[in-house]
């Protein structure tokens, strides 16, 4: 995701060391364009910017030779605007005289950059972040003072994000947040703000984190806040930060796991927004619509989200489809397919070796090429026709859950949209993931202790369920070390039933229209003495039936389209029971014995 950084200081001096390295801090979050500007009080404004990675931008532009005592650095991750040199941020005003850059989304950029053409400003890219600039020029050029022209712009800009600017002839800089982060740092003799706590802690350790809402004004030895509101002045003293750099980027969580856990709810509403405007959704939709086989291609954690992304198709679309591992889509199918066929390959890093050679295998055939992928700049987005990027900003935790949690709201959306059903009923999800987090979190520890003395168990569900019983058994194995085993709940007696005993665990993911079904499989396991743990809404037959009932929320969502949303949220208490009783057994769940991230091998 993007990330942005400014600095006001009391002299002028050398600032382009100091935003290379706050380039270098910001870098984690993921970005494909790097852009500087320094704004003198008299003079033009130095502006350098390109795609490209930090150090090769800055040395292809001689970053380090700029001087000044105001400066703006983003590193911007492309969401609107393909990542090139004019959609690189910062950008201008349309005279030259302001300067500024975000992060997040604008989301009605498309319509506004028309507006500010028709209204006679000079538009220069297709990026959101101009779009913030000529918002505030249209009312700086009324002769509103900036902070006036922030607060009437902000009703211009909808979306999340955080943008700062400034113009020449002044001594300070200004800075909004809307739903992105924001945080300033107060040094002896100069002020400097940026989208995270961890890209300021070298500088100084006196920080005023911003709310929405609010306006900073910050010069050299100074700052104030003001509410976007109605412009009244926000009393807030600086406070001391005295947590370790790990501590920080974990943004107070014990684990990375558990902070990308906690970091679902506002992924997906990120993401849910791009999909709205993004212009690569209705090409994607039209190749799928025009296919005459659709695969579903990929390894691991995002294999068991294809698989659900296939159900959804199949439900709500009526078009079938194959969801597949990547290694075995080139053994079973290689032969199979043509240009008449499209794969969705999907992967978190982009660099999955088994997933990169199935696609040379996909486009060798001429088959279409399309990517759900979250590190930008990877090969699979590169290379795909069209892409789909994840938007979770950089997943640190070997195991994978914020980038499942939006793979399965990408292909929620699509067949939601492929079956011409109204979306706006995902603008519910980062509420409903808030919810179900919190609703089972106190929960899990009584359960925990029920499945930590065993090493080995089964996680089973049905239907739209089937994959999140794949998923969570994957949590488990990969971070308790323990064998689970996730299967279609209806197989279990097919075999696996031989292997209960007194006490032994059969977790049971319960969808809200298979709870009969389930009921069955849990008598039958009960019976023999296993222990069946549920999750599902609050139901009496399930209170009834198992040991223990994992309640998750009961969404209030039309009921035909409540299990799609239903499964996807089921999938929370399996990540924290892994999560726990990795704990439990004295593990590190963010990097797992004998794993990598990243797979670059076959
Ligand atoms: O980067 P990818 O999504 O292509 O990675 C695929 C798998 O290696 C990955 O999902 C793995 O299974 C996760 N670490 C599981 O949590």
């Amino acid at each position: 995701m993007c990330g942005i950084f400014a600095i006001v200081t009391k002299e002028e001096q050398a600032l382009g060391p100091i935003l290379i390295e706050a380039g270098h801090r910001l870098s984690y979050r993921g970005y494909d364009t790097v852009g500087v500007a320094t704004i003198p009080q008299a003079g033009e404004i130095d502006l350098r910017k390109d795609a490209g990675m930090v150090q090769e931008v800055a040395d292809r532009y001689n970053f380090a030779e700029m001087r000044g005592d105001r400066a703006i650095l983003q590193l911007r991750w492309a969401t609107f605007g393909a990542p090139s040199q004019p959609n690189s941020q910062p950008h201008l005003d349309s005279d030259g005289g302001m300067v500024g850059a975000h992060n997040g989304n604008v989301v009605n950029n498309v319509e506004l950059r028309q507006e500010f053409m028709a209204e006679g400003m000079v538009v220069r890219s297709e990026n959101d972040g101009e779009s913030c600039v000529h918002a505030v020029e249209r009312y700086a050029s009324q002769g509103h003072n900036m902070l006036e022209a922030m607060r009437l712009a902000y009703h211009d800009l909808e979306g999340d994000y955080a943008y700062v600017i400034g113009k020449t002839g002044e001594d300070r800089l200004y800075a909004i947040k809307k739903g992105s982060g924001l945080v300033a740092g107060i040094m002896p003799d100069a002020t400097c703000i940026a989208s995270d706590l961890p890209s300021i802690l070298p500088l100084t350790r006196n920080i005023v984190r911003l709310e929405d809402g609010e306006i900073i004004i910050f010069w050299a030895d100074g700052f104030e806040i003001r509410k976007v509101e109605d412009g009244s002045l926000v009393e807030r003293e600086p406070e001391l930060v005295e947590d370790t750099m790990e501590a920080v980027q974990k943004g107070g969580y014990a684990h990375f796991m558990l902070k990308e856990v906690h970091e679902q709810a506002k992924v997906a509403g990120e993401l849910i927004h791009l999909l709205d405007k993004s212009p690569d959704v209705m090409p994607f939709l039209k190749r799928l619509k025009e296919a005459r086989n659709i695969y579903f291609i990929a390894c691991g954690t995002s294999y068991h989200a294809g698989l659900l992304g296939s159900i959804y198709l199949g439900r709500l679309t009526g078009h079938p489809s194959i969801p597949v591992l990547a290694p075995q889509f080139i053994a079973q199918y290689s032969s199979a397919i043509g240009p008449e066929d499209v794969g969705i390959f999907i992967s978190q890093s982009g660099e999955t070796k088994d997933v990169l050679s199935a696609m040379s295998v996909a486009q060798a055939q001429g088959m279409g090429v399309l990517g759900v992928v979250n590190v930008v700049g990877s090969t699979l987005m590169r290379e795909s026709e069209y892409h789909i990027p994840l938007t979770c900003g950089y997943e640190i935790s070997v195991p994978a859950t914020k980038t499942f949690s939006n793979q399965v709201v990408t292909f929620l959306y699509l067949a939601l949209r492929m079956a011409g059903h109204d979306t706006s009923l995902l603008n519910n999800l980062p509420s409903w993931i808030e919810q179900t987090i919190a609703a089972v979190e106190s929960q899990i520890s009584a359960i925990e202790k029920h499945v930590t003395p065993w090493n080995d168990l089964y996680c089973l569900g049905y239907g739209l369920t089937y994959p999140i019983a794949l998923e969570g058994a994957l949590k488990f194995k990969e971070i308790t070390y323990a064998h689970c085993e996730g299967m279609l709940s209806t197989e279990f007696k097919h075999g696996p039933l031989s292997a209960v005993t007194e006490g032994y665990p059969i977790i049971f993911v319960a969808g809200p229209e298979d709870v009969p079904l389930i009921i069955s499989g849990i008598n039958e396991v009960t019976c023999r003495g296993g222990r069946a743990i549920v999750i599902g809404e609050e139901d009496a037959r399930l209170h009834a039936n198992a040991q223990d009932l994992i309640v998750i929320p009961t969404i209030d969502a039309p009921a035909e389209l409540r299990p799609y949303i239903d499964a996807l949220l089921s999938v929370i208490p399996l990540q924290l029971l892994s999560y726990q009783s990795s704990l439990a057994r004295g593990y590190d769940p963010d990097f797992p014995r004998n794993l990598s991230k990243t797979l670059t091998v076959d």
